[in-house]
């Protein structure tokens, strides 16, 4: 779906296909040279990670292995409800191994924050975090996040994995949601 199909819905295109490619792009570079010579697992925070993974994976030039978690934190709406539960846990055993969790949005932080900790606790070689979008309120919060892709305003963005009410996962792009559409 592009942003053209579901036009009155949004106020504006933040980032288009091709910018977000290519930011994931310059992301993976940098993590190859981090990584270099290590052993690497992606990690995937269900649903909205979708997207990202599959592109930041396939923007690698060496192998990673990929696992999901889904946890959750927020209701169905735009606000954070403070509460985070496991849905899906890793399949993978991660003691001794270098962890990078991937997610599209750090919004209050709650949620990564609650999982580095989690994940922390398993006895991993180390645990990073890369995210496309944060928000102002995540810079606020303690939580070390390595790579990100674009500090953006605290609006609510949909597309590219993000969702209202289940909705608008698969635009291409990212825009900002129209307030009529939640008011
Ligand atoms: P946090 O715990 O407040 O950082 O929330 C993180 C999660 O909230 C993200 O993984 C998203 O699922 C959701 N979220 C936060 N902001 C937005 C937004 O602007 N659009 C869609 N989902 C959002
Ligand atoms: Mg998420």
């Amino acid at each position: 779906m592009d942003a053209a199909d579901v036009d009155a819905d949004l106020t504006n295109t933040l980032f288009t296909e091709e910018q977000i490619q290519s930011r994931l792009g310059e992301l993976a570079k940098q993590i190859e040279a981090d990584y270099e010579g290590e052993d690497l697992l992606i990690v995937g925070v269900l649903r909205g990670a979708v997207m990202v993974m599959a592109d930041l994976a396939r923007s690698f030039n060496r192998h990673v292995e990929m696992d999901w978690m889904a946890v959750s934190s927020y209701g169905s709406g735009t606000k954070s409800s403070g509460v985070v539960r496991i849905l899906k846990d890793l399949d993978t055993d991660i003691s001794g191994r270098h962890v990078l969790i991937v997610d599209e949005i750090i919004d209050t932080g709650l949620t990564l924050s609650w999982l580095t900790s989690n994940l922390n606790s398993r006895n991993p070689a180390s645990v990073t975090i890369c995210t496309l979008l944060r928000k102002p309120e995540a810079v606020r919060m303690d939580v070390d996040v390595k790579y990100v892709g674009w500090d953006i305003a605290n609006e609510f963005v949909v597309g590219y994995g993000l969702d209202y009410h289940e909705k608008y996962r698969n635009l291409r792009s990212i825009g900002t949601l129209a307030p009529h559409v939640y008011a």
